[in-house]
C-alpha cells in the first residue's frame, strides 16, 4: 500500500478505510472486555456477513420479528471497529461482527471469552463481489477495471488487505477461541442445517415453526426486498447496484478470464497448501 493513497491507512499491517476507521478506537479495542455471552461474526468482507447477521439475529429474536424488521442488520449486530459501535456500553447478549485481522481482535476473545463464528467464502467469488461493490458504493475507491482490481485483490491492497492471510490466521488460531467455522457455500446449500449448528453452537433452541421462520426471513428474495436486511440506505455512486447482488455460487466464471483463473488456482495451491479447507467453487 503506498503511503501517498489517503484512501486507506494501515495499523498493525492491516488496511482500512479513512473515510470509516480510525486508529484510537482500533487502539482501544483490543481491550475491550468481553462477556461469556457476547458473540461474534468474523468475516473477510463480502463472505456473507450480512446474511450471518441476519441469521444471528433472528435466532436471537426467538420468533418476535418486530425488533428485527424495526432495525437495520448493522444495528441488530454492529461491527465493534467502527467507531460509533458503542461496545462496552451495550446490553447483553451482544452480538457483534468483525471483519478483523485475528491479531486485533479483543484479547479477551483469545481466551475462550465469548463465542466466534467465522464465515468463510472461496476467494473467487469474494474477489467478484468485493469488485462489484468498490464499483457502487460511495466510500470505496472505484476499480480502475477488473484485472486491476485483480491483481490489487491478490496482492492485499484492498481493505482488511489480504484474503490468504485473514483466513490462515484466524484458522490457525482457532484453538484459542470458542469457534465455529461455516462457508457461505454449505449456507448455500443446506441452510436449515447451518442454522441448526449455529442455535447448539450457542446454546439456543428453535422449535420447527422458528426455525422455518428464521429461514424464510433470511432467504437471498426476502432480504432484498427488505430495507432492513439490505442496506438500502448506504450511499452509493450512481443509483442501481444493490448490496445483494447476486447470492450465488460461482459467479466468478462470468468475470474471470482462464489465464485469470489458473492464475488464480495457482497462488491459492500455493498459499494454502498446508491448511485443511475445501471450498466449493460451483453450484452442487
Ligand atoms: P454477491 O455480491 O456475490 O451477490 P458481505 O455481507 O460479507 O459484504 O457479503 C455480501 C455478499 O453476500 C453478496 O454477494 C450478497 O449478495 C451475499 N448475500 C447476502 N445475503 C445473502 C443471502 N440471504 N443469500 C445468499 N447470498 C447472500
Amino acid at each position: 500500500m503506498s503511503t501517498a493513497d489517503n484512501h486507506y491507512f494501515q495499523y498493525k499491517g492491516c488496511n482500512f478505510v479513512s473515510a470509516i476507521y480510525k486508529k484510537e478506537h482500533l487502539e482501544q479495542l483490543e481491550h475491550f472486555e468481553i462477556k461469556d455471552s457476547d458473540v461474534f461474526i468474523v468475516t473477510y468482507p463480502k463472505s456473507g456477513t450480512i446474511w450471518m447477521q441476519q441469521i444471528l439475529s433472528l435466532i436471537y429474536a426467538d420468533g418476535d420479528l418486530d425488533d428485527v424488521q424495526s432495525k437495520p442488520t448493522m444495528q441488530r449486530a454492529p461491527w465493534i471497529e467502527v467507531p460509533n459501535s458503542n461496545f462496552p456500553e451495550r446490553p447483553s447478549p451482544r452480538l457483534n461482527v468483525t471483519h478483523l485481522p485475528y491479531h486485533l481482535v479483543p484479547k479477551a476473545l483469545k481466551a475462550k471469552k465469548g463465542k466466534v463464528i467465522y464465515v468463510a467464502r472461496n476467494p473467487k467469488d469474494v474477489l467478484v463481489s468485493s469488485y462489484y461493490f468498490h464499483k457502487h458504493f460511495a466510500l470505496y475507491e472505484s476499480p480502475k477495471n477488473f484485472p486491476d482490481f485483480f491483481e490489487k485483490f491478490i496482492d492485499g491492497r484492498v481493505e482488511f488487505s489480504c484474503w490468504f492471510d485473514h483466513i490462515r490466521d484466524w484458522c490457525t488460531h482457532k484453538d484459542e477461541f470458542n469457534f465455529l467455522f461455516l462457508t457461505y457455500e454449505e449456507m448455500q446449500k443446506d441452510l436449515r442445517a447451518t442454522i441448526q449448528k449455529i442455535c447448539n453452537f450457542v446454546g439456543r433452541q428453535l422449535d420447527d415453526e422458528k426455525l422455518d421462520s428464521v429461514i424464510k426471513h433470511s432467504s437471498f428474495e426476502t432480504m432484498k426486498k427488505d430495507p432492513m436486511a439490505n442496506y438500502e440506505g448506504i450511499p452509493k455512486k450512481s443509483p442501481g447496484g444493490s448490496f445483494l447482488r447476486k447470492g450465488t455460487v460461482g459467479d466468478w466464471k462470468n468475470n474471470f478470464t482462464v489465464a485469470q483463473s489458473e492464475r488464480f488456482d495457482k497462488i491459492y495451491q500455493e498459499r494454502m497448501k498446508d491448511l485443511p479447507l475445501v471450498f466449493t467453487w460451483d453450484k452442487e
